[in-house]
């Protein structure tokens, strides 16, 4: 079949910026406290359920953080270069190459799933996609952590946010209600939303939702 035209967008804008993105990219340990608050109590939920899969992970730094806390992590991204600089930086932990709207993963094979900063690039229409593959591969009880941009509908346009090449966004970035109305038509049940404000004028609001997958 063939691939959807953003997925070939997003892949390759990746690869050309894989190794600015992993320089630039903050680590976990310089995140503000509510984030790695919402990332510990994500692990804490998920750990006893199955493996996680960190979902368009890019230089792995997450996927580090949440092995570092005990939970057993592994990390996804459709960006081949992204994926061989997370395996070069952590080679104790599993990366593969693959996209969260046709996920190579079992039904019911995880006990969470994690999506940080990752679900804006896909295009609106196609996050019903990405939602419900999020439901067909966790386990009965498993839980999610979906964490982006959040707004008002307006366009993410293309920005050199890593050196000089274009990453390619096509979607809109979507109210929380918005957000976690369609979690809920894609059968997950969201228990907790959190909106962050820019703390300094001109930044973006942030939001994190914990939902997980009914028995
Ligand atoms: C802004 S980076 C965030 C990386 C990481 N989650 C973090 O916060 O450090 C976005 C990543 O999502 C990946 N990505 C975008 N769409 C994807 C998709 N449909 N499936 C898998 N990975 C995707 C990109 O290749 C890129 O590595």
């Amino acid at each position: 079949m063939t691939e959807p035209a953003h997925l070939t967008a997003i892949r390759e804008s990746y690869d050309t910026v894989a190794a600015d993105c992993a320089r630039l990219v903050k680590e976990p340990a310089e995140l503000d406290p509510v984030s790695r608050a919402m990332l510990a109590a994500f692990g804490e939920l998920a750990v006893p359920l199955g493996p996680v899969a960190d979902l368009g992970c890019g230089p792995g730094k997450v996927t580090a953080h949440l092995a570092a806390l005990g939970v057993p992590v592994f990390g996804v991204d459709v960006s081949p270069r992204m994926t061989e600089l997370a395996r070069a930086a952590y080679p104790e932990l599993r990366f593969t190459v693959d996209s969260m709207t046709a996920l190579d993963i079992a039904d019911g094979e995880l006990g969470g799933i994690l999506a940080y900063y990752t679900t804006h690039h896909t295009p609106t229409q196609w996050l019903p996609t990405a939602f419900a593959e999020f439901r067909r591969t966790l386990a009965p009880g498993g839980r999610l952590m979906l964490a982006g941009h959040v707004g008002n509908g307006e366009h993410l346009r293309p920005t050199r946010a890593y050196g000089d090449h274009p990453v390619s966004y096509e979607s809109r970035l979507l109210p929380p209600a918005r957000i976690a109305e369609l979690l809920g038509q894609a059968g997950l049940v969201v228990t907790t939303r959190v909106v962050q404000e820019p703390e300094e004028g001109g930044g973006r609001q942030y939001g994190t939702f914990l939902a997980y997958k009914p028995e």
